[in-house]
């Protein structure tokens, strides 16, 4: 019998409000005060100066044909999504010509003319398209950023009409990014599979699907960037996140052991983070972590966030093969459509949906 293809489902929708690149533009020396955070939505501490001050960096090719005897760089891998939950990939088998290439199609994208953008915008209904996202009501303060969000894989679940409004240079670029970046989730998560003692087979029948949606970000230069946030607190509901920063502006920071820690933009590296569906399938031994984007007074920062998921008719739940009475499951099995529903009805705030779905 044949597969049936998937349902188009709508994770979401969030309110509509305007650009801030536009805003950006009209010279102004005050925010306004729908962009003025409360009072810094986190406490900043000081950064503290004893802690190594940058995410561990994997190399791919180590990691794949390195001393098979050693396990050294998949330690280091395993190491860093249990103790950072972040790290930065270099050696990787995507090219930086074509990186270039990319960067050059988004930021041309990103600085489309309004009229051009109007017609990519987001529907009442609906959260994909140009916007901002997890906006819920109307006095809810504002991100400092105009994000373009898609979902991306798989094809069939693309939204009619957004993507053939895409600019075709864009599109046929993407499509080589989409591929590119669901080759190295997958790699990265049967490594991790391995390290976490899950069964390849496991592993390999959640994701042969994979859903995967797409962020690009535009935080424009912003005149109180104390008072404004690019994006913020929260883990990423996905199961592995790969960012690529664009530009070279300093803006993520994660919070480790309670202190916010910048991630210097590596040239051509992608930064990984372990998602809250991935500290749910891994049971709790990979920590998914808060991180946030500040916003610089004199430039604008550009980053494109890929998030990989299982397969969208898949249940999210800690891993099978390695739960047994020495290893309760410590979370809720539940469908990842409803994962990503509730997730998105929601101002982001956090680690509080994986709270949600804990098990007493
Ligand atoms: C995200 C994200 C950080 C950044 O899109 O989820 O965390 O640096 N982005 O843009
Ligand atoms: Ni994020």
């Amino acid at each position: 019998m044949e597969k049936e293809a998937p349902k188009r489902v709508n994770l979401g929708k969030s309110i509509i409000v305007p650009s801030v690149q536009e805003l950006a533009k009209e010279s102004i020396t005050n925010i306004p005060s729908r962009y003025e955070i409360e009072n810094g939505d986190q406490p900043d501490r000081p950064i503290n100066p004893s802690l190594p001050l940058s995410i561990p960096v994997i190399d791919l090719q180590r990691l794949l044909h390195g001393d098979f005897k050693n396990h050294e760089e998949l330690d280091k891998l395993h190491l860093a999504c249990k103790e950072w939950g972040f790290f930065q990939v270099v050696n990787h088998e995507v090219s930086a010509s074509f990186l270039e290439t990319f960067k050059i199609e988004v930021t041309n994208f990103l600085k489309l003319p309004m009229e051009e953008k109007k017609k990519l915008w987001q529907e009442e209904d609906n959260q994909e398209g140009f916007g901002q996202l997890f906006v819920v009501s109307e006095d809810q303060k504002l991100e400092w950023c105009d994000m373009f969000f898609l979902i991306t894989l798989p094809p069939e679940l693309r939204k009619p009409g957004l993507y053939n409004k895409l600019p075709q240079n864009l599109r046929v670029t993407l499509e080589s990014y989409i591929a590119a970046i669901k080759d190295l989730a997958q790699t990265l998560l049967n490594q991790m599979a391995k390290a976490l003692g899950i069964d390849e087979g496991e592993m390999t029948e959640l994701f042969n699907e994979m859903h995967q949606t797409m962020r690009m970000n535009y935080y424009p230069p912003c005149p109180e960037p104390n008072k404004a946030i690019g994006l913020r607190p929260h883990s990423d509901a996905t199961t592995l996140a790969i960012l690529h920063q664009l530009n070279d502006t300093v803006g993520l920071e994660i919070k480790k052991d309670g202190n916010w820690v910048p991630v210097m933009p590596l040239e051509n590296a992608f930064v990984v983070n372990i998602g809250d569906a991935l500290e749910i399938l891994s049971n709790g031994v990979y920590r998914s972590i808060e991180h946030k984007a500040t916003v610089n007074r004199m430039k604008e920062r550009i980053s494109v966030g890929t998030f990989n998921s299982p397969n969208i008719d898949s249940e999210i739940g800690p891993a099978k093969s390695i739960i047994g009475p020495l290893n309760p499951p410590l979370f809720r099995t539940q469908p990842l459509t409803q994962y990503y529903m509730e997730f998105f009805a929601s101002k982001l705030n956090g680690k509080s949906h994986l709270e949600v779905i804990r098990l007493q």
